[in-house]
């Protein structure tokens, strides 16, 4: 996707234009009423996308369950009732955002290729807005060059971080490059489908990274710290050699225990080959340009 000014100001003719027409509203987990006006995405790749079914059933929450089919089945009782991010760090002054302030950023439909480090993929039309808008509004210190998010802690709701061993250390922790953040594709989604997020998916609002294996895209988030320091996140400390910070979508380079040269698009029985930077290397690669992607995997 190739997003111009100009595609951007037509978008936003385009909307006005709709009016209240564009308005969709639903019920969001917990029957907390939350209207998503947003944007159409006209779809100009023509990508075909994923079935609405298995991408609300086919996940990966480990909080719920390492187990897709339970993690499903746990998040169906998911209370994200009076969400809040907190925002910190190098910032001028800290805030509180609740839904309903971040509710109120532009939103934008966007058909985004996903492709999880397992080597499955799928196309999500995903409802949310700009990082940028959100990290612009924050009067960020100069002295920050990178971004943490982390999803909420609560033994309460999530099975997994009440257990005796859980499978990862929590809370989930992930984070970026402020000009990685700062890039237009960069999403804070809060709906797919044209509806708000379901628990699995990361209710009621996520990161989406398209460029970057899924595991980037961190779900439920309650906290924004803006840092000096690159944030160890959950993965790489779990397992540095499997796991990088960068995580770009690379089919050049393998995971230590299989190739990330193609991947199985949910649904379909054959696989197809992985795009670099799946399939966003000509908004992207600039970002990388003096890095040894080998090495910053
Ligand atoms: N965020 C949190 N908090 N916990 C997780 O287990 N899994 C990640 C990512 N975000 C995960 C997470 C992984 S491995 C992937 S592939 C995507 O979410 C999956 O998103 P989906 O389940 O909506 O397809």
């Amino acid at each position: 996707m190739n997003i111009t000014n100009e595609q951007l100001y037509n978008k936003r003719r385009y909307f006005l234009k709709l009016g209240a027409g564009a308005l969709v509203s639903s019920a969001l987990v917990q029957s907390e009423l939350m209207a998503l006006n947003f944007f159409p995405d006209p779809n100009n790749e023509k990508l075909k996308l994923s079935d609405e079914k298995i991408a609300t059933n086919y996940v990966n929450f480990y909080e719920f369950s390492t187990d897709k089919k339970r993690a499903v089945e746990l998040a169906k009782n998911f209370n994200t009732k009076d969400w809040k991010i907190e925002v910190s760090g190098e910032v001028e002054e800290p805030l509180t955002l609740t839904m309903q302030d971040l509710l109120t950023f532009p939103l934008e439909e966007r058909i985004y290729r996903f492709r999880c480090v397992e080597t499955w993929s799928m196309v999500v039309p995903w409802v949310g807005f700009e990082l940028r808008a959100l990290i612009e509004k924050c009067k960020v210190k100069s002295e920050a060059k990178f971004i943490k998010f982390t999803t909420l802690f609560d033994k309460n709701q999530f099975a997994d971080q009440a257990s005796f061993f859980p499978t990862l250390d929590y809370p989930y922790v992930e984070g970026l490059r402020l000009d990685e953040a700062m890039h237009p594709l960069t999403l804070m989604a809060v709906g797919m489908y044209k509806k708000p997020l379901l628990g699995q998916n990361g209710a009621p609002i996520r990161l989406v990274v398209p460029w970057k294996y899924g595991f980037k895209s961190i779900k439920s988030i309650v906290k924004i710290e803006f840092t000096k320091e690159q944030p160890k996140t959950t993965w790489e400390l779990a397992n540095p050699r499997e796991y990088g910070f960068y995580a770009n979508v690379n089919p050049n380079v393998s995971h230590p225990r299989w190739s990330q040269a193609n991947e199985r698009p949910l649904g379909d029985f054959f696989t197809k080959p992985t795009q670099m930077f799946n399939g966003y290397e000509k908004e992207v690669a600039h970002l990388y340009k003096d890095m040894d992607l080998k090495v910053n995997f």
